[in-house]
């Protein structure tokens, strides 16, 4: 029985892979700003837009084949109706629909045959131009989302082309004639330009880094852990939201929990950061080294009643500056475990094990350890975003200590508890309060930002609800 029970748990341990600590919703609200924001850009970037030049034969009964070449093509008008975009769970993608562009354009044109040569200007103007388009979303092997193109079709209604100069009056009737052939031509010619955009969008995904470095200490790495979800109302991304120290890239010991981030149809954006995203950025900084501090008498102000030497400490210690009088101490605080967050409804809290360590300072600079003590500090904080930064209150719960080490006999820590407790709250807390009263500006994108967004904490996660706005969209 147990040697079964082993085989399918590291089957099932090796299936089902990470959970996800970050969850991105994108709703259909979301979808169709995007749309309509995109239509607006593609408008204005199809007035800019240069045609490659297009050149083929026209077989004219019983003369033969007619060679003709249109150059110099530039959009003139372009009449752009609001396409459609519907999530489309059939591939996992997208279903786009252009209905009914109608564009004008002007070019030159020459046409040989034989020894015939003849060139002159054209106004093309082409009707109801109809596009659908299907794009599946998928992950690749190292976790980047993306994008291929299932179908498309192009459809043109109508075109109308009138020439001008050389003997365009000769040329003219037959052109009526092969409207037929230019409308196959330029249908010919979208669904290739439509794929071709989707192949540099797909390029520009692959190019993301799906992990990177946020600073001196600390890595993220942000692979999609699962496929793309779609259902009819939104698109669900999986990430894995793991920071790291880039240090050792030592694993956190502890695993993501699986968590749920509900839809919130009437915001474009959701995010859920799950509270092993800030365990794991707390471990990266714990396995680096970071959290430690040094404190000697040349950090407290000169003008402060408390100074750090053995007679300061004489309330609280009697025996120390008998031991040693009159030295300088320093205080070694590290923490003893990674700071664990726990999220709660409403609530952050966090608990930090640390342990200090004090020497005295020898007069040749020895430093002779005195005692060390276990030092347990809880804390419970508040967070919100206001005024587009991130804001907050922390607060300390409770804070219990241990003599682990002493050199100097034993004492009682109660006293000394108190006045550590009191330099928490004045020296540190104050601080990161006072920050936290300014708040931070949240991370801000290139060409959008978030607008009017809501931070909740809830049971194991953070929840991000926004709306957003297009700034100024990067031209391709
Ligand atoms: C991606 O990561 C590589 C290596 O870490 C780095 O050299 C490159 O600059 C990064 N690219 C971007 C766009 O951040
Ligand atoms: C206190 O520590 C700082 C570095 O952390 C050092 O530059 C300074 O000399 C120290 N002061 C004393 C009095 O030991
Ligand atoms: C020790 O600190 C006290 C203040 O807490 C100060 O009055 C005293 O002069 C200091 N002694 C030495 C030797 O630095
Ligand atoms: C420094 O002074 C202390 C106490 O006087 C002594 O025990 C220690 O050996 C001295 N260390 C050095 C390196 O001189
Ligand atoms: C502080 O923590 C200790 C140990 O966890 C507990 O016994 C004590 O009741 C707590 N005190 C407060 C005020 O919560
Ligand atoms: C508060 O903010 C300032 C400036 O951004 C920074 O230098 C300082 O380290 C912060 N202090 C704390 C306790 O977070």
């Amino acid at each position: 029985m147990l040697p079964y029970l082993v085989i399918v748990f590291i089957l099932t341990a090796c299936t089902c892979g990470e959970n996800p600590a970050i969850k991105i919703i994108l709703t259909n609200k979301g979808l169709q700003y995007g749309r309509h924001a995109g239509a607006g850009w593609a408008q204005q970037s199809l007035k800019d837009l240069s045609v490659p030049d297009v050149s083929g034969g026209i077989h004219i009964r019983p003369f033969g084949t007619v060679g003709y070449t249109l150059t110099d093509m530039t959009v003139t008008q372009c009449d752009f109706p609001e396409p459609s975009i519907d999530f489309y769970q059939t591939v996992t993608g997208f279903k786009s629909t252009l209905p009914g562009l109608s564009a004008a354009v002007h070019g030159n044109w020459r046409i040989n045959y034989g020894i015939i040569r003849d060139a002159g200007s054209f106004d093309l103007a082409v009707f109801n131009v109809e596009v659908t388009s299907v794009i599946e979303l998928g992950r690749d092997a190292s976790g980047h989302l993306s994008v291929s193109s299932v179908s498309c079709q192009a459809t043109v209604g109508n075109v109308k082309l009138n020439l001008h100069g050389g003997g365009s009056w000769i040329v003219q009737p037959f052109v009526d004639k092969f409207y037929g052939h230019i409308r196959g031509k330029i249908e010919g010619n979208i669904c290739p330009a439509v794929e071709q955009h989707i192949l540099v969008l797909e390029r520009r995904l692959q190019a993301i880094n799906v992990s990177f470095q946020v600073n001196e200490a600390l890595a993220v790495d942000i692979p999609l852990t699962d496929l793309p979800f779609i259902d009819d109302l939104s698109l669900r991304l999986d990430l894995m939201g793991k920071f790291y120290s880039v240090k050792g890239h030592e694993e956190p010991p502890f695993e993501a929990q699986p968590f749920t981030l509900p839809e919130q149809p009437d915001y474009m954006l959701s995010m859920g950061l799950s509270e092993f995203t800030a365990n794991s950025a707390s471990y990266g900084y714990f396995s680096a080294g970071q959290l430690q501090i040094l404190i000697n008498d040349s950090m407290i102000p000169r003008t402060s009643s408390f100074h750090l030497n053995t007679s300061s400490f004489g309330p609280f210690i009697p025996q120390l500056p008998k031991l040693f009088p009159g030295l300088l101490m320093e205080i070694q605080v590290y923490a003893k475990e990674a700071p664990s967050f726990c999220f709660q409804p409403g609530v952050v809290n966090l608990d930090f094990p640390a342990v200090v360590k004090a020497f005295a300072i020898q007069p040749n600079a020895t430093l002779t350890p005195l005692f060390k003590l276990g030092l347990d500090s809880k804390f419970s904080g508040k967070v919100w975003i206001d005024s587009g930064r991130i804001k907050g209150y922390v607060a300390m719960d409770n804070l219990t200590s241990t003599l682990e080490e002493s050199e100097i006999g034993t004492f009682k820590t109660a006293a000394l508890e108190g006045v550590i407790g009191l330099g928490i709250k004045y020296g540190v807390l104050s601080k990161v309060n006072k920050n936290l009263t300014e708040g931070f500006a949240l991370p801000s994108m290139q060409h959008a930002q978030l607008v009017n967004p809501v931070l909740n904490v809830q049971q194991g996660f953070l929840a991000i609800l926004s709306d957003a706005e297009v700034r100024n969209p990067e031209r391709s």
